[in-house]
Order: structure tokens, then sequence, then C-alpha cells
């Protein structure tokens, strides 16, 4: 009867153990699904912002109160950018990301993509603080550029389709 008590104590232990471990894991990986959500919500406001500065500055009379609005913000998204990507929020944790490994292989070289945005963006709020409307199209230019060239090197294809 003691043996049988023990041993049933022993089972419960063991099932305790395992249930927090489930738990410890999915609370870990509900903490990475919000953290690449977040990403993309800010890479979505980034991209609306600067789609409604150039479509700003594409006309002969911009107005300025919103491209300047908008170019703080960008500059804003722009230094906040590589806080978006904590080690560990990459594929391979079932949620959908386009963020590929080398971010996190290579970490000093996507730095260099991330400052060159940030330069970029200082740039481009300089020109509409001037009210320069020639520079500001050169500067929003650039700052499109730059977009480009990270997500050619970092961004990849869905992880749904590639997971690696
Ligand atoms: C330093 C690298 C880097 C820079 C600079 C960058 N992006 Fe991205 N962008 C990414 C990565 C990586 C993702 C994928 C994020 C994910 O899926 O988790 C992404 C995703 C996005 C998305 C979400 C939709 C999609 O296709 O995945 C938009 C929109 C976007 N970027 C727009 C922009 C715009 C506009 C700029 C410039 C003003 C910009 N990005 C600059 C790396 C960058």
């Amino acid at each position: 009867m003691g043996i049988r008590i023990d041993r049933a104590i022993g089972h419960m232990a063991t099932i305790s153990a395992v249930l927090l471990i489930g738990v410890a894991g999915s609370a870990r990986a509900t903490g990475i699904a919000q953290i690449i959500h977040a990403r993309q919500r800010h890479f979505h406001e980034l991209g609306k912002t600067a789609h409604s500065l150039r479509d700003q500055i594409g006309r002969s009379h911009p107005n300025w109160l919103v491209v300047t609005a908008d170019a703080n913000r960008i500059d804003r998204l722009a230094s906040a950018l590589p806080s978006w990507f904590p080690a560990g929020s990459g594929k391979g944790h079932g949620v959908d990301t386009r963020a590929r490994t080398a971010i996190w292989i290579h970490p000093q070289e996507f730095a260099r993509f991330a400052r060159l945005i940030l330069r970029r963006a200082q740039n481009l709020r300089q020109a509409v603080g001037s009210r320069d409307l020639g520079a500001a199209r050169l500067r929003a230019r650039k700052l499109g550029q730059s977009c480009d060239s990270c997500h050619r090197r970092f961004r990849g294809s869905s992880s749904l389709w590639h997971p690696w």
C-alpha cells in the first residue's frame, strides 16, 4: 500500500513537471509570435508612411505638415528598427516570417543596413525641414533604395513555404 502511494505521488510529480515544461514552452512560443507580429506591424507602418510621404512630395504643392509628420515618423521607426529583431525571433517557431536567418548569422552586416536607413531618414528629415522639394524627392529616393537593399539581402520569402 505504502509503495503504491509513493508511486502515485511519483507519477503526479512527473505529470506536473511535464505540464510545467509545456506551459513554459507555449509561453515562449506566444512571446515569439508577439515579437514577430509587432515587427511586421512596425514594417507595415513604415511602408504606409513612406508611401504617404512619396505621394505628397510627388505633388507640385505638397502639404508640408503631412510631409513633416511622415518624415519624423520614418526617422523614429528607423531608429527603433534594430530592436525589432531580438535573437531567436527568426524562422522555425511556427510563425510566418520573412526575416532570414542571415540577420542573426551576420549581425554586423545587418547593423550596417540598419544604420544606412537611419542616416537616410535623417537626411530626408533635414531636406523636409528646409522645405526643399527637389532635395526631399532625392532623399526619399535614397531612402527607398536603403529599404530595397536590405530586403534583397535579409528578407526572404514566407517561412510557410521555406522554413529555412
Ligand atoms: C535593415 C533591414 C531592413 C530595412 C532597412 C527595411 N526593411 Fe522592410 N523588412 C525587413 C525584413 C527582414 C522584413 C521581414 C519581417 C518579418 O516578416 O518578420 C521586412 C518586412 C517589411 C514589410 C512587411 C511586408 C513584407 O513584405 O514582409 C514592409 C511593408 C516593409 N518591410 C517595408 C519597408 C520599407 C518601406 C522600408 C524603408 C523605408 C524598409 N522596409 C526597410 C528588413 C528591412
